[in-house]
């Protein structure tokens, strides 16, 4: 099955972003994905809202924002006005589930498409009371904060519970998975049934960017 693959801006090199971002596109890849962190849910920094307007728009990229941020429903206006085009907030930001179909409605009354993503230690029955509602469902396969870490491979069996949930519900929702994906792992996750791989060291700082890209697909 095809896979899309989503490369992870945070492993980018900063002082060249236009000429990175341009060998996501050039190397036929759909997405870019954008890895916002606050510092409170996660404990890293990474950027926000201004690198994304000066970003979104200027490249023919899917903009698939990933908000590693405790204060989902204050700032998913600003993500949404700055250009994302898919806005995943996580599961673990909120005590109650209207306040999450709250945040997928804000998503999508903009018109842009609505992801929630899981921890690792997160089980997949969570997602039931909104899986219908739901353009992407983002399996953390490492714990959120940081590039580079190494795959765990309890993701692949929440892929294959996913893919089932989904279909016994005849949700839409598209299955992203977002850690440690390498020429090893990221066929292993589109085996286990994911739609879209995100990869960040495995694909940045190396010279053979579009080889790797299709090792990931499988082509
Ligand atoms: C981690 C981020 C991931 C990370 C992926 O919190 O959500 O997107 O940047 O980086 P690699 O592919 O290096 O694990
Ligand atoms: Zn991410």
């Amino acid at each position: 099955m095809k896979v899309e693959v989503s490369p992870s801006l945070l492993a980018a090199d900063f002082r060249f972003l236009d000429r990175e971002i341009k060998q996501v596109s050039t190397s036929g890849c759909k997405y870019l994905h954008f890895d916002v962190m606050d510092g409170a849910f996660v404990p890293n920094i990474s950027f926000g809202v201004p690198v994304l307007a000066s970003l979104a728009g200027n490249y023919p990229l899917v903009f698939d924002v990933h908000i590693m941020i405790k204060r989902v429903l204050k700032y998913i206006p600003a993500f949404l006005a700055a250009g994302a085009d898919i806005v995943t907030f996580h599961y673990e930001a909120f005590r109650k589930v209207e306040q999450i179909k709250k945040a997928v409605a804000m998503i999508h009354s903009a018109g842009k498409k609505a992801g929630i993503s899981i921890k690792p230690h997160t089980s997949i029955e969570v997602l039931s009371p909104f899986i219908k509602e739901l353009d992407l469902v983002l399996i953390m396969s490492v714990e959120p904060g940081f590039g580079g870490q190494k795959f765990d491979p309890k993701a692949l069996e929440k892929i294959r519970e996913l893919k089932k949930l989904i279909a016994a519900n005849e949700s839409q929702a598209l299955i992203e998975v977002d850690g440690g994906i390498n020429e090893i792992t990221g066929p292993q996750a589109r085996k286990a049934g994911a739609n879209i791989l995100v990869a960040g060291s495995y694909l940045f700082g190396h010279d053979d960017f579009q080889a790797r890209v299709e090792k990931l697909r499988g082509e």
